[in-house]
Parts: C-alpha cells; sequence; structure tokens
C-alpha cells in the first residue's frame, strides 16, 4: 500500500498523554501539513513517524512497511529542522554529501545527487562555501538539501521557516512549493503558522492538545471550519466572534439577536442547532463589511482605528454592546477614526457556534 498511514497512535510521557488516538492516512505525493498551537504535539507526532521517538501505542506504515519498530536511517525518510544544525568547519558540498559517504555511496553518484540538489536549490555558486560564509536563508536551503540528496519517500519539516525573518520566510515557501511540484514525493510540514499551512499544503490536519480538530483541504476548512478553535486559528484577522441569542426562524433559517438587541438574519438551518443553550456568530472581516449608504439593517458602531494595507482596509469597530469587531472597507475609503459607521453582513458568510464550540454554517440562498 502506498503513502503513509498512522493508526492508533499514542504518546505518554509517564502519566501525561500527548497524542491520544490518532488516526490518519496521508497519500503519496501528499504536502501534508500539522496546523496547531505551541505544545499540542506536532513535534512528538512528526518525531515518531521519523523514528525519533518511540510510540506508546499503534502502527506507523510507510510506503506499505510497518515502520513502527524500526531505526529512523531505516524508514526511507529524510527530516530538516527548525534549528539547521550543520557542519561548521565543511563546506555546503561536504555537508551534503556526509551522509551518503556515512552509507559509502560510490562517489559520482554523491555527486550527481548533490549537484542536482544544488541546481534545485539555487546553491551551485555556494558549494565551495563555509556555513558561516552565508544567510540564515541559505544555510537553511542546505539543510533542506541535505534531506533532498537521500532522496526519501517522505520529508519531514519541523517548522523550518520559524528561524527566518518575514522575508525570506515567504521567499523559502516558495520554493518549497516548488520543489513539491518538482519531486512529487510526499511531505509531511509541521508549523503553527496557518500562512503557511493554507499556502503550502495539499491537505491542513488542524491541531488541539494532541487531538485532530480537523482534517481538510485549505479553503474547505477556511470556509467550513469544524469548531470555533479551528475557527479563530485560521485566518488573518481572525474571524470576529459575537455572543448571540437565537432570536426566530425564518423559512428554517436561524435569526439571532445581538446584545444590542438588533436581529441579524443568517442563512444558517435552524434544524440542525441545539434547541437552547448559548450561540456564539462567527464572521470573517471579509463577510463584515462597512457600508455607508445609511440603508435599513446595518450593524451600528464607532471606528476605533483604521489600518490601511494598501490592497485592503481593515476597521476597527466597537459596537453598541462594547463588542470590538474587524471589518473590511474598500481600500480607497477615507473612514477615520471616531466616525459612526454602519456594517453590512453577510448572511450566507457567517457561523453558529454551540456552547461546546460546535460550528453551525450559513447556506448559500438558491439563486431564484
Ligand atoms: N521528552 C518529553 N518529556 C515530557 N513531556 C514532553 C517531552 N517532549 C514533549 N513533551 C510535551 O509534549 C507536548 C507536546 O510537545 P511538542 O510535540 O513539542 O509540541 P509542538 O511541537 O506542537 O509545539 C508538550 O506539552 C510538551 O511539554
Ligand atoms: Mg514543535
Amino acid at each position: 500500500m502506498d503513502g503513509i498511514q498512522i493508526v492508533g497512535l499514542d504518546k505518554r510521557y509517564g502519566s501525561v498523554e500527548v497524542i491520544k488516538n490518532f488516526n490518519l492516512e496521508i497519500e503519496q505525493g501528499e504536502f501534508l501539513v500539522f496546523l496547531g498551537p505551541s505544545g499540542c504535539g506536532k513535534s512528538t507526532l512528526l518525531r515518531m513517524i521519523a523514528g525519533l521517538d518511540s510510540v506508546s501505542a499503534g502502527e506507523i506504515h510507510i510506503a506499505g512497511r510497518d515502520v513502527t519498530q524500526l531505526a529512523p536511517g531505516a524508514r526511507d525518510v529524510a527530516m530538516v529542522f527548525q534549528h539547521y544544525a550543520l557542519y561548521p568547519h565543511m563546506t555546503v558540498y561536504d555537508n551534503m554529501a556526509f551522509g551518503l559517504r556515512n552509507v559509502n555511496m560510490p562517489a559520482a553518484e554523491i555527486d550527481r545527487r548533490v549537484q542536482e540538489a544544488a541546481r534545485m536549490l539555487e546553491l551551485t555558486p555556494l558549494l565551495q562555501r563555509k556555513p558561516v560564509q552565508m544567510s540564515g536563508g541559505q544555510r537553511q536551503r542546505v539543510a533542506i538539501g541535505r534531506a533532498v540528496v537521500k532522496e526519501p519517500y517522505a520529508f519531514l519539516f519541523d517548522e523550518p521557516l520559524s528561524n527566518l525573518d518575514a522575508a525570506l520566510r515567504s521567499r523559502t515557501r516558495v520554493e518549497l512549493a516548488r520543489l513539491h511540484q518538482r519531486l512529487k514525493s510526499t511531505m509531511i510540514f509541521v508549523t503553527h503558522d496557518q500562512v503557511e499551512a493554507m499556502t503550502l499544503a495539499t491537505r491542513i490536519v488542524v491541531m488541539n492538545a494532541g487531538k485532530v480538530e480537523q482534517v481538510g483541504r485549505p479553503m474547505d476548512i477556511y470556509r467550513q471550519p469544524a469548531s470555533r478553535f479551528v475557527a479563530s486559528f485560521i485566518g488573518s484577522p481572525t474571524m470576529n466572534f459575537v455572543d448571540v441569542e437565537l432570536a426566530e426562524d425564518r423559512a428554517g433559517a436561524a435569526a439571532v439577536r445581538l446584545p444590542d438587541g438588533s436581529v441579524v438574519q443568517t442563512t444558517v438551518a435552524t434544524a440542525g442547532l441545539p434547541r437552547s443553550g448559548r450561540f456564539t456568530l462567527g464572521a470573517r472581516p471579509e463577510a463584515l463589511v462597512i457600508d455607508d449608504s445609511g440603508s435599513a439593517g446595518l450593524i451600528g458602531g464607532r471606528v476605533e482605528l483604521v489600518e490601511r494595507l494598501g490592497d485592503q482596509t481593515h476597521v476597527h469597530v466597537a459596537l453598541a454592546s462594547g463588542a470590538s469587531v474587524v471589518a473590511h472597507a474598500h481600500r480607497d475609503s477615507e473612514i477615520e477614526a471616531g466616525a459612526p459607521v454602519g456594517l453590512r453582513l453577510d448572511a450566507e458568510a457567517v457561523h453558529l457556534f454551540d456552547e461546546s464550540g460546535a460550528a453551525y454554517h450559513a447556506q448559500a440562498r438558491s439563486s431564484s
């Protein structure tokens, strides 16, 4: 069987359960991202796949082999860490060749692989340099090159971009995406950065405290987050959350009452909702748009702060209830702090969350 299968994986440190009954099928050639806050168990999971940590229970299969008890070197995977530990006294070439020489690969084959990896990662002019003569981004590319020359079945990346400054991080991210397009190998990538997850992943596994919150394609997770945790973790600026009460049911769709008493009609089906309890309305900034037409049905508030990003303008608005939300304005908007504003809510792009955090999504209205 192709790909990687993780079955019933547990990891305990003494009495502390770090990973609980983790199950996942990873297809051959996927770019799979484990996304979650610090401490949720991402590195632990990756290290178990690599064979650097033992499992407490469960099995790991790679390309049809049960590797659960195999040593890291026998698993046909290569790992790249956040802290790229290059050998400081060796050239780039020797850093990349080192692991291959260790397994007595013929020199001609080593040379072919190092030259090819160097070309791919634009390291050819640097092959005779030592790490101290290179930038952080170049060193991280060498660390990636050291994995590439192994021609592994799967690449395992543990926050490899976290040590780079913002500009280098986004450049190296693009290089990784290109590398994946070219090699078509299975890649598993761990990060706490939702932008990296959204841009690189074919599928994202959102994790929270050792458990899977949601598995899905980036845009599916963005549009239909399975829980309030996922909704708040994905997207920047983060989704707005406002406490609401269920107001009425119009043709099967829920209307909700905001703290200031105004009622907002959503297209969330009432049928699936719990009948009572507290609810939270979730709306991303792009679903909450500044509207200065003065038309009826707008939510009133006052501008607290305007952030102009050039292509977009984010407006922080205090609602009458005191809650603060972030809305989108047209990029040419001349809106200023202190101004009263009306907000139009896109009823087809909202979410309701019940007390347990479970999500209920708005439906697109039929076009008739
Ligand atoms: N060797 C260890 N002994 C005890 N607890 C550990 C050990 N390694 C990791 N942990 C705990 O396991 C949890 C998950 O850690 P980790 O996998 O490093 O999280 P992440 O990579 O998502 O930030 C953390 O609470 C951490 O403190
Ligand atoms: Mg980690």
